[in-house]
């Protein structure tokens, strides 16, 4: 349960998303889960006209107001940030000290233990059971955060990489049973279907919830996230963040998605139906599929880096082989369009046909 990290360069956590050079050669990206119909339509012109020559505004003021009156909050409540990822490091670092402790509920984006392993903490990773359908079983979870009292507890909603959504009692729960901080990353929440209104935790004082625009909006390449949190806590990671962290690029294009009403909504349902389809061709070949609620699904394929391989090579198509979220029998996959993927459930199809038996 327990883990320490290495943190040599080799030991940084793996992630999905396709290089350049495999990009240019035509490879289909099903590893890195970003919104297949972004970016909306306009956005390159406004990228054209941003201001490169300047600094950049360092309180990112616009697109804070923006974000603020979207969430009900005061400016004083969102820090907008280089991407969730920086965020997450920023928290680390505003929060911990050698010696914290840490709780990660996973299996989860490998970036919170490795941040917080950087900030000198001793990091413990909850895994939620394969049999429960990855579901946390909180009464587990509660004994684990009352032996270990972390400082912070990092947890996502959906969960990456099994798509699970929770409801808010377990996070109730998490926050009665100890003292510490609840770091809720929704990187992927704008992909569920009637989403709780998870804002309501902020009143507890002890939560910070992290949002994604680079996977809402298909930035990955801009990087544009922001955090929503008490205002003392908000200062605390503000002030580990160098200036200008969110160029003039991001800022602007965050200004422009925020104001384009519908795109989203309309997006959230389109996946949804992509999500359906793709999750019963799978079911068709016989294979597990989660239930889960965001643009992805984990698959049970066995043999996950040979499936990845067998795709990579002889279907072009790239997936996140699972092995290094202690999931080695399964793959994540993005829900894309339509025709790409009906190229991967033939993909996998193959794969189903090929695979050395049990
Ligand atoms: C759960 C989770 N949070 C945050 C991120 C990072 O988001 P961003 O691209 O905004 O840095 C990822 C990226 O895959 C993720 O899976």
């Amino acid at each position: 349960m327990s883990e320490s990290l290495d943190l040599t360069a080799a030991k940084r956590p793996v992630h999905g998303g396709a290089r350049p050079d495999q990009l240019r050669a035509g490879i289909l990206d099903f590893s890195a889960s970003i919104n297949p119909y972004a970016p909306p339509p306009g956005l390159r012109r406004v990228l054209a006209a941003a201001d490169v020559k300047n600094y950049p505004d360092p309180a990112t003021g616009r697109l804070t107001a923006l974000l603020a009156s979207a969430h009900n909050l005061g400016p004083e409540q969102v820090l907008v940030g280089n991407g969730a990822s920086e965020l997450v490091f920023l928290i680390a670092r505003a929060l911990l000290r050698p010696g914290s402790r840490v709780v990660v509920v996973g299996p989860a984006f490998g970036e919170y233990a490795y941040a917080s392993a950087l900030a000198g903490a001793e990091v413990t990773t909850y895994l939620a059971p394969e049999a429960a359908g990855f579901v946390p079983d909180t009464a587990e979870l509660v004994r684990l955060l009352g032996r270990s009292r972390p400082a912070v507890i990092w947890a996502a909603n959906p969960a990456n990489p099994t798509g699970v959504y929770l409801p808010s009692d377990p996070f109730e729960a998490i926050l009665e049973a100890c003292g510490g901080i609840l770091v809720l990353d929704e990187a992927f929440r704008s992909f569920v279907d009637g989403p709780w209104p998870s804002e309501v935790l902020l009143g507890t004082g002890r939560v910070i919830l992290l949002r994604s625009l680079t996977k809402d909006f298909g930035l990955a390449g801009l990087r544009l996230g922001y955090l929503l949190g008490p205002p003392e806590l908000v200062n605390l990671v503000r002030a580990h963040q160098p200036p200008w962290s969110v160029n003039a690029l991001a800022q602007a294009a965050g200004e422009f998605v925020l104001t384009r009403p519908g795109f989203l909504e309309t997006c959230r349902a389109r996946v949804a139906r992509r999500r359906r389809e793709l999750r019963e061709a799978l079911r068709r070949l016989g294979l597990e599929v989660s239930d889960g609620a965001a643009n992805f699904l984990l698959v049970r394929t066995g043999m996950a880096s040979a499936c990845a391989q067998f795709l990579l090579e002889e279907r072009r198509i790239l997936v996140r082989d699972c092995t290094s979220f202690g999931l080695p029998d399964h793959i994540r996959v993005a829900v894309r369009r339509r025709p790409e993927n009906r190229r991967l459930a033939a993909a996998l199809a193959e794969w189903v046909r090929r695979r050395p038996g049990p």
